[in-house]
């Protein structure tokens, strides 16, 4: 019988379903998900809005998983509208055709269902979803990924007495319909409204933990915009993990969060027993905004009081130099028993480099953000169909250059082409004022260098070829740059996109064609069978 972990099995009426699945593939284990997806009345901010719930709830539930679980998720679309979900940091080996963007998957027509296969391979720590079409994401519709270690695998710090998943983000009390109306005019968006921690507003959430004990806080910051400061009155926080790696463990009184990212930390309920303010805040913006949940001892003999925390450290240089120090340890597991440092990316030679710089711009009277001159536009048919079933004239590979140009912005369906098992270098340049935050599909990569200024060759010389992270979302500051290494062990098509909601709907976004030559199952699986078909791959068999 299939060894089944975390207590997932608990009936034996479960287990004669599942066992069954197990004696199909021999291997790792399956987790079932049926998810319905509707509207329904929520209250972030005081105001009625229609929000996207899954299965009733707003997050939507959280996906419990240990690595190499497969996860059979057969999502039901009840909204009046398309729909699809992707998964944030999810790396998909081999099956672009699971990641749920518009460039791979067909949506999921209202009244219709689509069940995704995925693999949590080969992968550990805290991940999201999160509606990926048009504005929906502000909607709701998203949940936390957790994934833990194998039980035999060692984890560099003792069990938490629980581990909470907290979404923070930024968000609109205009409803996601008319958000991309005013975008597709054209107009700029207002400002968001507020700060929504686990979907509910000021003071809305609080966290039960007894005194003496250590909780795990995975904190993903599920915004549109805005980097957040996450601080936790009178507690200090130990950072544990980044988005899969296994961090040198340090001391922090306060974490920035930029969006997409997701962080653990431990903390200890070390104070007297009462309540506390757990405070977050956005950064770097002339509007401020904040809000607060409750971290609550089960003692609690006092409610919290005056005003939250502010945060202590405003400027730019300090959350540079708090990036920076963040650290795999080198000794410590990830998702296999061998030490995270035994693959030495530092000594692996560049095959290529790639810069992008991510910029603003006006076209054909319209506001619009493009990526080396290039504003993506979805094409009729997802590009993977397209690639898949050879249908021509839905993209060209190298419709978007290498490097910054010169030449005036224009409207592309752009898509990158690059070598399967490459090591490539991408530098982000960010010559804005404002906070960018990138995040690549179906891979994770090390963040090599991180600076104020303009990158050149000697900025190599300041590299970490040692113990950088190796995370899915990097943020980069304004007027700098961020270098990450990839190692393209992933054929498929793959998002780049700035994960800035606005510049990625507004064009600030292409894909990376991961290319192997040789079509052959050990590369890239073939097309699911109960793949949707749409546009010009309508009636094309899989
Ligand atoms: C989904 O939820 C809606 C609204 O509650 C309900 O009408 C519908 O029957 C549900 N569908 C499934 C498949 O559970
Ligand atoms: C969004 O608000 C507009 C009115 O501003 C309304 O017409 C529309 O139905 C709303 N959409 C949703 C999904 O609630
Ligand atoms: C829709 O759900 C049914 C089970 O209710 C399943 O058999 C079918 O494969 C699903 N469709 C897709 C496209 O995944
Ligand atoms: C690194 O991981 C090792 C091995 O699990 C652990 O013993 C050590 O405490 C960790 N060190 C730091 C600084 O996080
Ligand atoms: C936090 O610690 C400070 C300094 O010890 C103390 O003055 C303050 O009352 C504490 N705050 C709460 C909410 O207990
Ligand atoms: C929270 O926002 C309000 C309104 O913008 C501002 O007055 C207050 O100073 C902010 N508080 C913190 C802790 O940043
Ligand atoms: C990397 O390139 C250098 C020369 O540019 C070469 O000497 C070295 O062997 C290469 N290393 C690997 C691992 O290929
Ligand atoms: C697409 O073209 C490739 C190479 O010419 C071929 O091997 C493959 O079978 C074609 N795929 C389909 C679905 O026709």
């Amino acid at each position: 019988m299939q060894k089944r972990y975390g207590g997932f099995v608990r009936s034996n009426y479960l287990c004669v379903v599942l066992c069954l699945v197990a004696i199909v593939n021999a291997e790792d284990p399956y987790r079932f998900f049926t998810w319905n997806v509707t509207y329904g009345d929520i209250y972030p901010m005081g105001v009625l809005q229609q929000g996207i719930l899954i299965n009733g709830q707003f997050p939507g539930p959280e996906i419990y998983s240990v690595t190499n679980d497969n996860l059979i998720i057969n999502v039901f679309n009840n909204l009046p509208e398309p729909f699809l979900i992707s998964w944030n940091g999810i790396q998909q080996r081999r099956n672009s055709y699971q990641d749920g963007v518009y460039g791979t998957n067909c949506p999921i027509p209202p009244g219709q269902n689509f069940t995704y296969k995925l693999q949590v391979k080969d992968q550990i720590g805290s991940f999201y979803y999160f509606p990926s079409l048009g504005f929906q994401k502000a909607a709701g519709g998203y949940g936390a990924i957790k994934i833990l270690s194998r039980p035999r695998i060692p984890v560099p710090f003792p069990d938490p007495a629980d581990d909470y998943s907290i979404l923070i983000g930024d968000a609109y009390s205009t409803n996601h319909t008319r958000l991309e109306k005013i975008m597709d005019l054209g107009w700029r968006l207002p400002f968001p409204d507020g700060i929504l921690i686990n979907g509910r507003g000021d003071g809305g959430v609080s966290y039960n933990v007894e005194q003496g004990k250590t909780y795990r806080l995975r904190i993903s910051n599920v915004g549109l915009q805005n980097s957040l400061n996450f601080r936790i009155e009178n507690h200090t926080m130990t950072l544990v993990e980044v988005e899969g790696t296994h961090t040198v463990q340090t001391s922090l009184s306060s974490l920035d969060i930029h969006v997409g990212q997701s962080y653990s930390v431990l903390v200890t309920a070390d104070q007297p027993p009462q309540d506390y303010y757990i405070a977050v805040s956005s950064r770097f913006t002339s509007q401020n905004l904040n809000t607060t949940a409750i971290l609550r001892y089960s003692n609690s003999g006092k409610a919290v009081s005056g005003t939250p925390p502010p945060p202590i450290d405003t400027d730019i240089t300090w959350s540079l130099n708090q990036a920076r120090s963040i650290r795999t340890n080198l000794t410590a597991s990830g998702p296999r028993p061998n030490p995270q440092g035994s693959y030495h990316y530092g000594q692996i030679n560049i095959t290529r480099t790639i810069k992008i710089t991510g910029s603003a711009s006006i076209i054909d009277r319209k506001q619009r953000y493009n990526v080396n001159g290039v504003s993506f536009i979805q094409a009729d048919t997802p590009l993977k169909l397209a690639d898949y079933f050879n249908i021509s004239g839905v993209f060209k590979v190298g419709s978007i250059p290498d490097v910054p140009t010169n030449q005036n912005p224009y409207l592309d369906t752009s898509v990158m082409g690059a070598d399967f098992r490459d090591f490539i270098e991408i530098v982000f340049e960010n010559r804005e004022n404002i906070m960018q935050s990138w995040h690549l599909d179906g891979y994770s990569f090390f963040v090599v260098g991180m600076d104020g200024g303009i990158w050149s060759d000697t900025s190599r010389n300041d590299y970490n070829l040692i113990d950088a992270v190796s995370r899915s979302t990097v943020q980069v500051y304004p007027k700098s740059w961020t270098a990450i290494y990839v190692a393209l062990d992933n054929v498929g098509m793959w998002n780049i996109r700035n994960e800035f909601w606005v510049r990625q709907y507004l064009g600030e976004q292409f894909y990376l064609r991961v290319y192997s030559p040789v079509m052959s199952i050990r590369d890239e699986y073939l097309l699911p069978e109960n793949a949707l078909l749409c546009g010009q791959a309508v009636g094309k068999k899989s």
